[in-house]
């Protein structure tokens, strides 16, 4: 959700006839990132339970109009590490007996469908042409058909959320709704340029670290945890969440694309100054002409290339990551309040495959 350049990499901003529908045969095109993947090793206590988000989640997808059924459903299952539904999944199981098993399924695929449609909506204003390894669905439809898809699957995620019966559940759900929303918006509007440490760490939780605190905090919800317990996994979630951003931010300077399944090296060519960029500039590297120049907003991707190239060969990489590390090791500081278990353990292990992972 980068930026204030508004690509047009495809037409109109409206739904006509003549692009109301993809060419035949491109939802089902290649993907290049295989199915879903899955970190490895935190899955097999529930490996069983996510085949059954994984159900809600194609279910969810139908709708009566075919092509969109079909492009919906292939964004569920072309990929995605399933991150946040598995966090719902192991912090509920910290608490016994444990919540109603349809309610939290119903919860896990929520958050990953919120998930999936502000993907949906990044991707065009990023001006993405690659995720989860496939094209785009703006690079196929129009703009306005591919808003109308995403809104479908917000609205598709709250009634999942409702499902749970519990107003506390869709209060949280809605406000995080809101925050990812107003971030959305204070990105796209801000005035441009460098923007301070505290502005990237509060744009960096509404983008992303408040939805993975609501996975883990609405599961202890309904797991009808403490408050005590409900708090902790708020914390544990938020700073994982933070962390999660960090590197993937960091990926976008060092990964490549092929790997991720999505563009990289695009923050920069969006305007967009994270944490690599931030810390090269505080740890008092030299800046070039043509740095001065890319930070003051020149857009010239052989200037871009230069740049990203510059930062990714300096420590401002390491440094980047060693923040990333500080939130992983604030999160298993928090995690110590929740009941002790194989859950636990998995919870813990999941933070620190957060801060390792390469895509
Ligand atoms: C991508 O999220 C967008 C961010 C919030 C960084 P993920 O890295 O969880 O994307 P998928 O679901 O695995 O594709
Ligand atoms: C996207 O952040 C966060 C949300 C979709 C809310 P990014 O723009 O960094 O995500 P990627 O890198 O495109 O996956
Ligand atoms: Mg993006
Ligand atoms: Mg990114």
């Amino acid at each position: 959700m980068h930026g204030n350049n508004r690509h047009s990499t495809n037409t109109s901003g409206d739904i006509s006839t003549t692009d109301r529908v993809p060419p035949s045969g491109i939802v089902s095109g290649p993907v290049v990132s295989g199915p879903v993947r899955r970190p490895p090793s935190y899955f097999d206590l529930i490996a069983s339970e996510l085949d059954m988000v994984e159900t809600s989640l194609r279910d969810n997808s139908e709708v009566k109009y075919p092509l969109l059924a079909e492009a919906l459903s292939h964004i569920v299952s072309s990929g995605g590490k399933r991150i946040r539904p598995t966090l719902v999944l192991l912090s509920a199981h910290l608490f016994e007996p444990g919540p109603d098993l349809d309610k939290l399924i119903a919860l896990a695929a929520s958050v990953e469908m919120l998930h999936t449609a502000t993907l949906i909506h990044d991707d065009i204003i990023d001006g993405a042409l690659m995720r989860r390894g496939s094209p785009t669905l703006h690079t196929m439809w129009s703009r306005g058909a591919t808003v109308l898809a995403g809104d479908y699957m917000f609205a598709r995620s709250a009634s999942l959320a409702a499902e749970t019966e519990n107003v506390r559940i869709v209060k949280i759900f809605s406000r995080t709704l809101q925050i990812i929303v107003e971030g959305e918006i204070s990105q796209a509007f801000h005035a441009g340029g460098i923007q301070s440490k505290a502005d990237y760490y509060q744009r960096i939780y509404a983008k992303t670290a408040s939805l993975i605190e609501t996975s883990c905090k609405t599961a202890a919800v309904l797991a009808a945890a403490s408050e005590a317990h409900i708090q902790a996994l708020q914390t544990f979630g938020h700073e994982i969440g933070m962390a999660f951003q960090i590197v993937d931010d960091v990926l976008d300077f060092i990964g490549k694309s092929g790997d991720l399944g999505k563009p990289a090296g695009n923050d920069l060519r969006q305007g967009l100054y994270t944490l690599p960029v931030l810390k090269y500039i505080e740890m008092g590297f030299p800046i070039d002409a043509t740095m001065d120049a890319v930070l003051g907003g020149d857009r010239d991707s052989v200037k871009v290339d230069h740049v990203v190239y510059r930062v990714k060969d300096s420590p401002a990489i390491v440094g980047a990551m060693q923040e990333a590390r500080d939130f992983a090791h604030r999160a298993r500081r928090a995690l110590e309040n929740v009941p002790s278990g194989t859950y636990r353990d998995k919870l813990e292990e999941l933070s620190y495959y957060i801060t390792d992972r390469e895509i």
